[in-house]
């Protein structure tokens, strides 16, 4: 019996900042929610794509050759191998299409990393913690 996801209900489970949670699985990828605000941290993901939907509110990614403004509705695919930077001045949630080996921070480790077990909602979520 398939169950539709109600996207939005889904960030009831959310509270932490930049805790990205993972909600479902299409092959080798996963689909994640997070809640943004604040700076998080220039990175790239050598190998992998990765795709932001905005679900409310607004945020930017910054990119070395500038930067792209998300809405609701509205998505972007950020090429592998593309240093970004999300960036939410007020609250804003979103949706992710991470492959499943995809570190969410990249080549860089920080305060905010994540592990999958976290994401998966196998191990406790810690609060967020500054870059
Ligand atoms: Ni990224």
């Amino acid at each position: 019996m398939l169950i539709p996801v109600n996207i939005e209900s889904r960030f009831d489970d959310v509270t932490a900042l930049w805790s990205p949670k993972v909600i479902g699985r299409v092959n080798d990828q996963y689909v994640k929610i997070a809640r943004l605000q604040g700076e998080f941290v220039w990175h790239a993901h050598e190998d992998e794509d990765e795709l932001f939907l905005v679900v409310r509110g607004s945020m930017r990614i910054q990119l070395e050759d500038g930067e792209v403004t998300l809405r609701p509705g509205e998505f972007v695919v950020v090429p592998r191998g593309v240093r970004h930077n999300p960036v939410a001045a007020e609250e804003c949630w979103v949706m992710l299409i991470e492959t499943v080996t995809t570190k969410h921070t990249g080549d860089v480790t920080t305060g905010r990393t994540r592990s999958i077990e976290e994401q998966l909602g196998e191990a406790p979520t810690r609060p967020a913690e500054s870059a």
